[in-house]
């Protein structure tokens, strides 16, 4: 008998049949995630389960799924598994980190775009006939934006992504700081970018962009007294998690002035109300947390947590193991 995979959501049509043949698959096909009382009543009976970012994974979950052995994440974070009670039970648990390097770098630049040359406000003026009413096809002072060359870069965060973003400021002329808990000389070196405190940071940078995990340390890394250090003129980015940053406060220094801008992929509630007060903020852009969302890393994503999933049901580490600790709790498989 093939062991029983509760995929949670609806990938390629592919992916999923080449899992099969070595699974029995059930798939999760509502757009909606499973609710947790679903989640939690398909981990009892499954050995495998296929996650995303917004399936809780927690500690009762794991507990309850006698037969479960690894959880297959597609998405390089998972601060929504809790992995130390996964490794305590002998689960392995897997992400797709690198796959998504590329995409997540490039919608950085692109909000970074956005945001400095207002190209969503810009898009309105035209859109909704403001550019019209107003009959002035150029004014020296329309809709001015702010230049990148020549600024500072304070990127937070210096893995794969934040990495990449740091290379690709490069193309524009931008001098590049970051902090990061573990220092990376060698990067420092290739990329020509400099270690900073993150107070430093903050208080240097034009662009700050946040890409660290979301930890217990990493929450509400950004708040109001981190906030009110950032220049006046300053744009914030975060496409990492959205409870890195303390929103309440951030409402309060887009309100108040204390930075110039924000461009935002994720947030503290996903999906955002759209009665949410952020919503109100002209100086603020926002799309809903598709960073990775390029057809080629999606379909990398799901193939590389297949490929996890498939490795471990040889009797093989998964290639993108996050808790290799489990190893010594028990060996790959599902024998
Ligand atoms: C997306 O947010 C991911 O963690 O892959």
């Amino acid at each position: 008998m093939k062991p029983r995979l509760f995929m949670t959501r609806e990938v390629f049509g592919d992916v999923i049949d080449k899992l099969s043949g070595y699974f029995d698959v059930e798939v999760w096909d509502k757009f909606k995630e499973p609710p947790y009382g679903v989640l939690l009543d398909k981990a009892r009976g499954v050995d495998a389960l296929f996650t995303l970012l917004t399936d809780k994974i927690d500690c009762n979950l794991l507990s309850s799924a006698p037969r479960l052995r690894i959880v297959a994440q597609m998405a390089v974070g998972f601060d929504n598994i809790d992995v130390k009670c996964a490794s305590e039970l002998g689960v392995y648990v897997t992400n797709t980190p690198g796959v998504l390097t590329e995409a997540t770098a490039e919608h950085t630049w692109a909000l970074i775009l956005s945001i400095a040359r207002r190209i969503v406000e810009a898009d309105t003026y035209v859109r909704w006939g403001e550019w019209w009413r107003r009959g002035t096809a150029w004014h020296p002072l329309m809709l001015l934006g702010v230049e990148l060359q020549g600024k500072t870069l304070g990127v937070v965060g210096l893995g794969r992504i934040g990495g990449r973003v740091a290379e690709i400021a490069r193309a524009f002329n931008m001098r590049v700081i970051y902090y990061d808990v573990v220092r990376r000389r060698d990067l420092e070196e290739k990329l020509g970018i400099e270690y900073v405190e993150l107070e430093k940071l903050l208080e240097e940078s034009d662009i700050v962009t946040l890409h660290t995990p979301l930890t217990p340390e990493t929450k509400h890394l950004i708040n109001e007294e981190r906030l009110r250090k950032m220049k006046k003129t300053a744009l914030l980015i975060n496409t990492a998690r959205g409870a890195i940053v303390d929103t309440e406060a951030l409402i309060k220094a887009l309100r108040e002035g204390w930075i110039a801008g924000a461009a935002l992929d994720v947030f503290e509630g996903e999906p955002l109300n759209p009665n949410h007060p952020l919503t109100s903020l002209k100086n603020v852009i926002l799309t809903p947390h598709i960073a990775s969302a390029t057809l080629e890393t999606r379909r990398k994503m799901a193939e590389l947590a297949a490929e996890n999933l498939i490795a471990f049901s040889q009797g093989e580490i998964p290639p993108t193991l996050v808790n290799p600790e489990v190893v010594q709790k028990r060996r790959p498989g599902f024998a």
